[in-house]
């Protein structure tokens, strides 16, 4: 098996993104550890200076937005960079949110705000303004963790080193207390957090952190978590492709019954981040790799590819029209050129320490990867016997982390918790059309699907996520027919 496919198959597992660009720090902290700043920077615990006056090509806008640093550890200089958005309008009556991206190690700032929910979405040297933004309905707080992703950061390099699950749920936690402290106004408001993809480890170790710390002394005033294609099980969630690549046509019936019975892809990810795989594992996978192609996107197989962003990693010239559609395929080479613009980086308080380029997924963290591993189903489980309401929900054009998987996952969840069905499995609406599927456990535990989106489900599909958010918010049932 090429390197090239296996890396390809790698970042398909675990990052929110296969458009990866070409990497800067080829060898990572021995090459960019020689840049390491000595100065060290003090943050005030005011916001003022985190206003952002004005963001390079905006359009006017009447809300406010931050951005800066809050640091989580003094002793590294372990600094975690946030972007909020206040809401539209009446932000003191809308609660606050807190938006993670996964990978691990993908950026917030990048993926979360600037490519699905936030207030803009960059195109050339201009932002243009997303009227689905979910600042409509909340005050939205963009976090990039753990260090090393986007513009956090960690002054001493062994910040990076084995980065674990448990380290970034606390170090969130510890951001967001500090956090407070700069908006004093949001301590007691309902907070909510949402996420995607790997953020279905990130999430519900922090919510469940929160309800341990909120038993000593009551600081967070959590309301909810919704997980959008999340990894919460890590073998249901991965073996669940197989039979999506197959019922999609992007694998032929011999592809799909080796790649199910030979080696499945649980054992193929498993052995990777092992450092050995099997031969036999080599061939499903190489098999798998030709038959679906790179030139489909995995995390929605509906959606053309940004050729650019494939070609920068396939070195293949093979130049293709855009075709005018109304989903940007290239949004992501638009965030990073935007990011990594000197006056955007001024505007939004933003440092490069240790890295020569904001990225979209780090190349400087060295995460554990075998903590996908760890089945985050079962804290799901504990927050909501301490009834904290979940939302689980999927783009259904997503195959990487299918619906199906997080459908059995939630369904068996339900049963082991003995909760009820109390919305029986139906349709929703957004405006007329159907939105998607939800059943609901107990009015506290939902699914619902999005029809027609993307693994980063508002990116594709913004006005039905749009209408699937402020139900969440609301803790309604999503509409049906009028
Ligand atoms: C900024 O800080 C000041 C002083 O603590 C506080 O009064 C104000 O509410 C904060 N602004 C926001 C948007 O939270
Ligand atoms: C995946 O493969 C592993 C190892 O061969 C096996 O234990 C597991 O049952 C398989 N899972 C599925 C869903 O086939
Ligand atoms: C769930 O349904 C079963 C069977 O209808 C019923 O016996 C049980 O009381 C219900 N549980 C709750 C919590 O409503």
């Amino acid at each position: 098996m090429s390197s090239s496919s296996f890396n390809l198959v790698t970042r398909i597992a675990i990052c929110t993104t296969i458009l990866l660009l070409a990497q800067i720090c080829l060898f990572y902290k021995n090459v960019c550890g020689n840049q390491l700043q000595h100065h060290h920077h003090h943050f005030s615990s005011s916001n003022s200076s985190d206003l952002i006056v004005n963001l390079p090509g905006q359009p006017k806008v009447n809300f406010k937005q931050f951005a800066g640093y809050v640091t989580v550890d003094q002793k590294k200089h372990k600094s975690l960079f946030y972007y909020f958005v206040e809401a539209e309008l009446d932000p003191s009556s809308k609660p606050l949110v807190l938006w993670l991206n996964g990978g691990p190690g993908c950026s917030s700032l990048g993926v979360g705000a600037f490519s699905e929910n936030g207030p803009f979405r960059p195109k050339g040297n201009i932002l243009v303004k997303n009227e689905h933004s979910w600042n409509r309905e909340a005050n939205m707080l963009y976090l990039e963790t753990p260090v090393g992703v986007g513009y956090s950061y960690s002054v001493d390099i062994t910040g990076y080193d084995a980065v674990s699950d448990a380290v970034t749920a606390r170090d969130n936690l510890v951001f967001l207390r500090r956090w407070f402290n700069k908006f004093p106004q949001y301590k007691h408001r309902d907070l909510f957090i949402t996420g995607e993809s790997y953020a279905g480890h990130y999430i519900p170790q922090l919510a469940n952190l929160m309800v341990q710390f909120n038993k000593k002394e009551k600081v967070f005033n959590l309301k909810g978590v919704a997980l959008g294609n999340p990894v919460l099980e890590f073998a249901t969630d991965f073996n669940s492709r197989a039979e999506y690549f197959w019922s999609h046509g992007l694998i032929s019936d011999s592809t799909y019954k080796i790649f199910t019975k030979a080696c499945n892809y649980s054992r193929y990810v498993s052995e990777y981040y092992r450092g050995y795989v099997s031969p036999v594992c080599s061939k499903v996978m190489r098999q798998v790799g030709m038959e679906t192609s790179k030139f489909v996107d995995k995390y929605d197989v509906t959606l053309d590819v940004c050729i650019s962003s494939v070609l920068s990693q396939s070195k293949i010239i093979s130049p293709q029209e855009q075709n005018g559609e109304s989903i940007d395929v290239c949004i992501e080479d638009e965030t990073v050129s935007y990011l990594n613009q000197k006056d955007v980086q001024k505007a939004l308080h933003a440092r490069l320490v240790n890295v020569r380029q904001w990225t979209v997924c780090s190349n400087i963290l060295d995460y554990e990867l075998l903590d996908v591993e760890i089945p985050t189903i079962t804290i799901v489980g504990s927050l909501v016997k301490n009834g904290i309401p979940v939302l689980v929900y999927s783009g259904d054009q997503d195959s990487v982390i299918p619906l199906t998987g997080s459908r059995t996952l939630v369904h068996q969840l339900a049963g082991k918790l003995g909760l009820n069905t109390t919305t029986p499995y139906r349709v929703w609406f957004a405006g007329e059309q159907v939105g998607g599927w939800t059943e609901s456990y107990g009015n506290i535990l939902t699914f619902a699907t999005v029809r027609g989106a993307a693994h980063e489900v508002p990116y594709s599909q913004p006005a039905r996520s749009l209408v699937l958010f402020k139900s969440f918010l609301e803790s309604r049932p999503l509409p049906q027919m009028l």
